[in-house]
C-alpha cells in the first residue's frame, strides 16, 4: 500500500500568493487562494511525510499535522525556503510568486494628489530556479501557471529551473487555477513523458502527485 509511502522522508510545500507592500497599507498580489498548495502539504501528511508549509497570505487553516511558516513577500518566501532546503527529501512549489516588487515601500500611506503616478518595480529572485541550481538528491516540484501556449511554455520552465517534474495549468480555464477547488493539469518528466488528468479536485491532483514523488523517491513499493 502507499499509505504511509513517504515515512521518514521531510518534504517542504509553498502555497498561497505573495504580498508586495506599497506602503503600510497596500500591496501588489494576486489571485492565488492557497489551495493547491494547501492540498499538496495535505496529502504528503497523510503519506507519512514530515511536511513544512511555507505560506503567503490565505484563509485557510493548516492542515492537520502540517507545520506552517507564514511569510508575506517573494524575498520572506526566498528566505524560508533556502534556511530550509538542505534537510529536506522533496520540495513543491505551488506558491504565486510575484516576479517584482515596488522598489521602495513607503514609510507612511502614499497620499493621492490628482496626478499620475509610475510604480517603479525590481525583479524577485526565482526562488524556484534558485534551488534548482543548488539541487543535489532532493526532488524539485515546480508548477507553471500559463495563459497561452501551455506546453511549450510549461517545458521550458521544467528546463530552465532543473525540476524533477512539472504541474502545468492552463489558469484561463474554467475550474482550472488560482481560486477553484478543482485543477485540470498536466505532469511533465525531463524524459519527455506527459501525464494529461482530467478536471479533479485539488486534493485529488495533489494525490496522484505525491504518487509520483513516491515513484521519484524510488523506494517505495507500488499499488
Ligand atoms: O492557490 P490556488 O488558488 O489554489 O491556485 C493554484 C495556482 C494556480 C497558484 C497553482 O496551481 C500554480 O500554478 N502555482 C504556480 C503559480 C506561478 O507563479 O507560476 P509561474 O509559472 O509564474 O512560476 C513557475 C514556478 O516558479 C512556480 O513553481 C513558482 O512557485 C516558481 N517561482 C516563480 C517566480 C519566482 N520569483 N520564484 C519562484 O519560485
Amino acid at each position: 500500500s502507499k499509505s504511509e509511502c513517504l515515512k521518514g522522508k521531510r518534504a517542504l510545500v509553498t502555497a498561497g500568493g505573495t504580498q508586495e507592500p506599497l506602503d503600510p497599507v497596500r500591496y501588489l498580489g494576486n489571485r492565488s487562494s492557497g489551495r493547491m498548495g494547501y492540498a499538496v502539504a495535505q496529502a504528503l501528511q497523510e503519506a507519512g511525510a514530515e511536511t513544512i508549509l511555507v505560506s503567503a497570505p490565505t484563509d485557510l487553516p493548516a492542515p492537520h499535522g502540517v507545520s506552517r511558516m507564514s511569510v508575506q513577500t517573494a524575498l520572506e518566501m526566498y528566505d524560508a525556503v533556502l534556511a530550509n532546503f538542505p534537510n529536506m527529501d522533496v520540495i513543491v512549489k505551488a506558491a504565486a510568486v510575484a516576479d517584482y516588487r515596488p522598489a521602495t515601500r513607503a514609510e507612511q500611506k502614499i497620499k493621492k494628489d490628482g496626478t499620475n503616478r509610475t510604480i517603479e518595480l525590481v525583479p524577485n529572485p526565482d526562488i524556484l530556479a534558485e534551488l534548482g541550481r543548488r539541487k543535489t538528491s532532493q526532488v524539485l516540484i515546480g508548477f507553471a501557471a500559463e495563459t497561452e501556449n501551455l506546453l511549450v511554455n510549461a517545458q521550458e520552465k521544467m528546463h530552465r529551473k532543473n525540476v524533477n517534474l512539472l504541474v502545468a495549468n492552463d489558469v484561463t480555464k474554467p475550474g482550472a487555477g488560482f481560486g477553484s477547488p478543482t485543477n485540470i493539469v498536466s505532469f511533465l518528466f525531463p524524459d519527455g513523458r506527459r501525464i494529461d488528468f482530467p478536471q479533479m479536485s485539488k486534493l485529488e491532483v495533489a494525490r496522484n502527485l505525491v504518487g509520483e514523488i513516491a515513484n521519484l523517491l524510488g523506494d517505495c513499493n507500488k499499488g
